[in-house]
Order: structure tokens, then sequence, then C-alpha cells
């Protein structure tokens, strides 16, 4: 946090399938296994393009330490985002980032969005879905617009340090 990549609106991803759209993936992918990331998007590693990924492949069957009580999120590259809120109903969630290491905050999120742009080869994705996936999904694309999740705590009563927090969980190297 406070590196100027992570507040630009990153550009579109031109051309699919390239050399070093695959290397930048590959990158990211490293480097969210490393964290235990739920997520990560490409201006956290200090490209301005609108990559994002998120959740975890089937064949990885282990818990994520930072969010142990999560969903499963199928694992997802999403490239040239477009969100759209399905309804208005919002809900609070803890939230954390990578970007911003050993801090939690409660953060509202729409409950249900629809989803749609393209993976790393140029194939559509195209999803509806609700809660956890959701939030991932809003928090991943914020960084895409230079917004970071302590820019939308509305009570900074609920941001502070992961282990006041949760002093009984293992964040590992959060
Ligand atoms: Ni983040």
């Amino acid at each position: 946090m406070g590196e100027p990549c992570l507040l630009l609106r990153a550009k579109p991803v031109e051309k699919f399938d390239t050399e070093a759209l695959h290397q930048l993936i590959q990158d990211m992918e490293d480097t969210m296994q490393d964290m235990h990331g739920a997520g990560i998007a490409a201006p956290q590693i200090g490209v301005s393009e609108r990559v994002v990924i998120f959740g975890q492949k089937a064949s990885d069957q282990t818990i994520n330490p930072r969010y142990p009580d999560a969903d499963a999120v199928p694992y997802t590259v999403l490239i040239n985002p477009v969100v759209t809120p399905v309804g208005d109903a919002m809900e609070d969630g803890w939230e954390g980032c990578l970007s911003v290491p050993g801090m939690r905050g409660i953060v509202p999120r729409y409950m249900r969005i629809h989803y749609a742009g393209f993976d790393q080869f140029g194939n559509p994705v195209d999803r509806l879905v609700r809660g956890f996936h959701a939030r991932v999904v809003q928090h991943e694309c914020d960084h895409l617009d230079g917004v970071l999740y302590p820019m939308r705590i509305q009570d900074l009563k609920y941001f502070g340090f992961s282990d006041v927090f949760f002093p009984n969980q293992d964040f590992q190297d959060d």
C-alpha cells in the first residue's frame, strides 16, 4: 500500500495468448500461492493491466489458512472484467489484502454480481455468483481501478491487525 501503481486505473489487455500474458499470469499465480491469497490483481505485482486471478485449483485440496471458512471458489483467470451488481443487497464481511499485510477490515460488498471478461486465451468468461465468490471478485476488480479495500471501510473501528481481531488464527506470512 502506497505504491503509485496500486492507485492507477489499469490498462485493458489487447492481445491474448501471448508469451508475456502467460508469464504475467504465472508470476501472479506463484505470488498468490506463496502468500496464501484468495486472489491477486496484476497491479499488485507492479503491472498496470486489467488482469486478476482468484480461487483454488481442484487439484489443490488444502484449505486457505487466510480464509479457512470461505466457500470454495474455482480457479479463474479474468481479464478486462466487467462487474455488474445483481440487486441492491449488500453484506459486510472481513477482508484482507496481500498489499496491506497483517491487517483486516469489514467491507460492505454486493451479495450477488454478474461478471464477464476473458481468460488468457481470449475465451469468454461469464458468471452469476454470490457470497464469498462475489466478494473476492469485487475486491480484485477494485484493484484495477486503483481502489484498495481500506478505502471502502465504513467504520474504521473494524480495521486493524489480523492477530488482534483473530488471535486464534494462524495467518502464516500475512
Ligand atoms: Ni487485494
